[in-house]
């Protein structure tokens, strides 16, 4: 079952592309997309709402962080992502014009559900993104656009994220034709980088090696922390929670603004960072910024580990480690550069001799509150 792959998640992993274009498959017609799913969502309802809330755990949770950035900046809808278990008891305020969006692999999370059925309770109205047909929490919203990832074994969500990010800018994309705040041509050039991901996705997954050569080299670290920024924080906290998933290593993920106030104090001779790199091109002011903050833990004897875009030579002189991305337009750079990180995690528990496919004390879906 595993077709010749040495775990399901290495399995999963090479996946990735076929689950962003399984996802997409359809859906885009014409520089268009198209959503059946969401008959019932007519212009006019997506028009008027206010506000979304999106509700996950884990994983499902950074995919909603990443989409924030860009529903937010395509649609100009307000949008929060909230831990599911933290949303359903603090009398979050929810009215008709508030769209609840949850996102779950496996559609059993039950702190997922509690929170949809809340959400319903107090008259919003719920989406569903999910990977798993007919599951509880599908059938408990109004609608659900599936992700078509297949069926995901590993505990470590891997392929059901890309996947979720893929059904969340195409939901995004929707929104902002229905609400006309990006023009024809505006909406054909982001639906064309997200058509795009899938072959970028390949190329990332044929650096698996150095990454994994990487990981061996660093088998013995006790702690490792990662620094993003922008659409790269989530994917910095991603990088991390799948460190301490996987190879059960203290790992924290940072936003590179927020070292200063606290996180460089950390920094101390040989810690190990890895920095999500944004593009100069694409992110022509916060790129020297993230450089800066390169250098700065650098000067502290960090061992920098970046993540950047290909033809990026300003990172050169200060990183340890160059892992490299297609150049991708802001918002696409998280479907890429989380791969190394997902990868990094992987060999390293490998190295350490540990299950990455069933790590101790965790389960692929949480059927408990
Ligand atoms: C956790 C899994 O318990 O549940 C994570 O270990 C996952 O990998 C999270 O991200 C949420 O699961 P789901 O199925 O709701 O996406």
């Amino acid at each position: 079952e595993k077709g010749g792959w040495s775990s399901f998640m290495r399995k999963e992993v090479s996946e990735q592309p076929e689950a962003v274009r399984n996802t997409l498959l359809g859906r885009v017609v014409d520089h268009q997309v198209v959503i059946p799913e969401l008959a019932d969502f007519g212009d006019e309802e997506l028009r008027a709402v206010r506000r979304i809330t999106v509700i996950a755990c884990g994983t499902a949770a950074y995919a909603g962080m990443v989409a924030k950035y860009a529903i937010e900046q395509w649609a100009r809808v307000p949008v929060e992502v909230e831990l599911s278990h933290e949303f359903r008891y603090r009398e979050p305020v929810l009215d008709a014009d508030t769209l609840v969006v949850s996102i779950s692999q496996s559609g059993e999370t039950m702190d997922t559900l509690m929170a949809v059925k809340y959400a319903r309770e107090m008259g919003a109205r719920t989406i569903s993104i999910c990977n798993t047909q007919g599951a509880t929490i599908p059938r408990e919203s109004h609608a659900v656009v599936y992700t078509h990832a297949g069926p995901e074994v590993a505990v470590a969500s891997t392929k059901a994220f890309v996947a979720q990010i893929a059904a969340l800018y195409l939901f995004g994309l929707h929104l902002a034709r229905v609400r006309g705040t990006l023009t024809a041509e505006q909406l054909a050039e982001q639906l064309a980088e997200l058509q795009a991901v899938p072959e970028k996705l390949e190329t990332v997954l044929g650096q698996a090696e150095r990454v994994g050569e990487l990981a061996h080299w660093m088998a013995d670290t006790r702690s490792v922390l990662f620094l993003g920024r922008h659409v790269g924080y989530p994917i910095a906290m991603e990088g991390a929670l799948k460190l301490k998933e996987l190879a059960y290593i203290h790992a924290e993920g940072f936003a590179a603004g927020e070292l200063k106030h606290g996180p460089i104090a950390l920094i101390e001779p040989g810690q190990p960072v890895f920095v999500v790199v944004p593009s100069p091109r694409g992110s022509a002011t916060l790129h020297p910024k993230v450089v800066s903050n390169i250098q700065e833990i650098r000067a502290r004897g960090a061992r920098v580990i970046a993540i950047a875009e290909a033809g990026d030579a300003a990172v050169l002189p200060f990183a340890d480690e160059v892992l490299r991305i297609p150049l991708a337009a802001p918002l696409f750079e998280p479907l890429l550069a989380v791969v190394p990180l997902q990868i990094f995690a992987m060999e390293l528990a490998q190295a350490k001799g540990l299950d990455v496919d069933q790590p101790r004390n965790l389960a692929k879906s949480v059927t408990v509150e």
